[in-house]
């Protein structure tokens, strides 16, 4: 439970919405120097009302009658986001998706600093990819402890996610980003992000092949 400045407890979708806040402040910030809620709101497909609110859980960003300094609140959120804070993490599975994800670059962007990737296979252990070492998931627990990481990437076949998890969890870990295609075996509260893309092709899938989802000729099937 994350409690605001003033002691409520933040909704999840807020945090979530957050990131997202972010990324449009990034853009804004050479084109505006200042922006009312309700355009703010505008550009995010969302009420000024909402916007007010969900950043005042964390402060006091805009003035009356003036709006908000997008490269102040870009920054005031930077802060919120801990993207100062170079977050470590580690990726467990250097296969497909392990791979990829090395070779994403926009992680040291957004604070994140991959410290390491696991794998269970003899060949690929002591190699560097992507300036990353790749060392034996039997260190996985010791290297957790020694270097205090504080994120985990789940990038392993489905039948053995669980028993990964067990060990990071025991060594500390304090959130997980899971690929595997499961629901983890986590403690009540413990924070976990799922990425299932069938997931969002099969939603999706559904939402194009239903007869009221299909998109008008010049527009939108659904309010943003
Ligand atoms: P992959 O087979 O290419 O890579 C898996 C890697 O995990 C291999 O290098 C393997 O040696 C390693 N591994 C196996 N057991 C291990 C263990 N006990 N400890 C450490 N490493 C171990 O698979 P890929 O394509 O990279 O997929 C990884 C996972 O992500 C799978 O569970 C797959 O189903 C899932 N996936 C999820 C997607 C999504 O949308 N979330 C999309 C594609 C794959």
């Amino acid at each position: 439970m994350i409690r605001g400045k003033d002691g409520s407890i933040i909704p999840k979708v807020v945090i979530e919405r957050l990131p997202r806040y972010y990324r449009y402040f990034n853009w804004l910030e050479d084109r505006v120097e200042k922006i009312s809620s309700k355009k703010l709101g505008e550009y995010l497909g969302a009420s000024a009302s909402q916007i007010r609110l969900d950043l005042s859980y964390f402060g006091d960003f805009g003035q009356q009658g003036y709006g908000y300094n997008i490269k102040k609140l870009k920054q005031e959120l930077a802060n919120i986001l801990k993207m100062n804070a170079e977050t470590s993490f580690i990726i467990v599975g250097a296969g497909n998706i392990g791979h990829a994800l090395i070779r994403f670059n926009a992680f040291q962007m957004a604070g994140f600093k991959l410290e390491a990737i696991f794998d269970v296979k003899p060949e690929l252990c002591g190699e560097t990819i992507n300036g990353v070492r790749v060392h034996h998931v039997d260190t996985l627990h010791s290297f957790i402890r020694e270097n205090s990481i504080d994120i985990a990437i789940i990038a392993v076949p489905r039948d053995v996610a669980n028993e990964i998890v067990k060990d990071l969890i025991d060594a500390g870990i304090r959130g997980i980003l899971n690929f595997a295609p499961l629901d983890l075996d986590v403690p009540e509260g413990f924070p976990v992000e799922n990425i299932h893309i069938i997931d969002k092709m099969l939603a999706l899938s559904f939402i194009v092949n239903s007869e009221n989802g299909k998109p008008p000729k010049n527009g939108r099937p659904f309010k943003k």
